[in-house]
């Protein structure tokens, strides 16, 4: 059975006992609107885990003026029900909970957060790290489940989990594709029918980007994932870079060894995002 509580306190009264048993604790943030993508990481939780904890929470420090905070799909209820079997405990705080005025505390990403994601959303990430930060003090998970498909993200988690919170083990999960390619995301219930057709230049960027790592260099991977844009003239490339995995700053153009690709898009008004580790054999 899932146990649904809001506050910190009802969240203790369940982790208590398992704290004392020195049980493992599984940590999997969301912002609800579960798909499959969640799900996946809420199995991968509970191979390590023996408590599992999903938190919904749409965190509103994430968002910038003129983003979709009012209109993102929220549905507790749906999303407990998917969870049921799964999860042990979902936690959807409240604001309050989450943000007590006596602790206003926020988190800065620094300058990679300044970068992509961060250059089209100012403030994102040090949004996702005050709520992430802030879901670890209240939980105390020993594990935390993170999706590959928010590169970045798991960038700039990682760092921060480093220093504050160092004996937390990170599990970050392969992304979980519709059947055409298509990354799964709660921002994809936005699309209408033939923007999701267009929506299909996302796994195919990835594709022509990869088959070109097996012989061409950084600057013509780039030039061949770009490329696939040019069929889809209704699409709006925002970035399609390939980043050093241990700086996430863009690759210099002999650069070899393991990269990621990212790349975001607006598909009519939903952005999308999406992301692939490559190897750069050569320079
Ligand atoms: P949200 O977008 O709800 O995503 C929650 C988690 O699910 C993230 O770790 C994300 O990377 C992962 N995820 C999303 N789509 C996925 C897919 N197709 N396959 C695998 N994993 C996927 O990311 C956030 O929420 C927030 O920023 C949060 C970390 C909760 C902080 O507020």
């Amino acid at each position: 059975m899932t146990h649904v509580v809001h506050s910190a306190e009802e969240l203790d009264a369940l982790l208590t006992p398992s704290r004392v048993e020195g049980k493992v604790i599984a940590l999997v943030p969301t912002m609800g609107a579960l798909h499959e993508g969640h799900l996946e990481l809420v199995r991968r939780a509970r191979l390590d885990a023996d408590v599992v904890v999903v938190s919904i929470f749409v965190n509103p420090l994430q968002f910038s003026a003129g983003e979709d905070f009012d209109r993102y799909p929220r549905s507790l209820e749906n999303d407990v029900a998917k969870l049921n079997g799964s999860a042990d405990i979902v936690f959807a705080p409240t604001p309050e909970v989450m943000y007590p005025e006596e602790n206003t505390s926020k988190l800065s990403a620094g300058e990679v957060g300044d970068l992509f994601e961060g250059a089209s959303r100012p403030g994102h990430f040090d949004g996702v790290l005050t709520a992430v930060s802030r879901l670890c003090e209240l939980v105390q998970p020993q594990i935390a489940v993170f999706g590959q498909k928010d590169a970045q993200q798991v960038f700039v988690i990682s760092r921060m989990v480093a220093t504050s919170f160092p004996t937390l083990a990170l599990v970050i999960v392969p992304t979980v594709r519709e059947e055409d390619g298509l990354a799964l995301s709660s921002r994809n219930v936005y699309l209408s029918d033939s923007e999701r057709e267009d929506a299909r230049v996302m796994p195919h960027a990835l594709l022509a980007a990869s088959h070109a790592a097996r012989h061409s260099s950084a600057s013509d991977i780039v030039r061949a994932g770009k490329k696939a844009f040019e069929q889809y003239p209704l699409v709006r490339l925002e970035y399609l870079e390939l980043v050093d995995p241990s700086t996430f700053n863009p690759v210099e153009n002999d650069y070899t060894g393991e990269a990621t690709l990212i790349v975001a898009a607006y598909v009519g008004t939903t952005r999308l995002i999406d992301t692939e580790n490559l190897e750069i054999i050569h320079a």
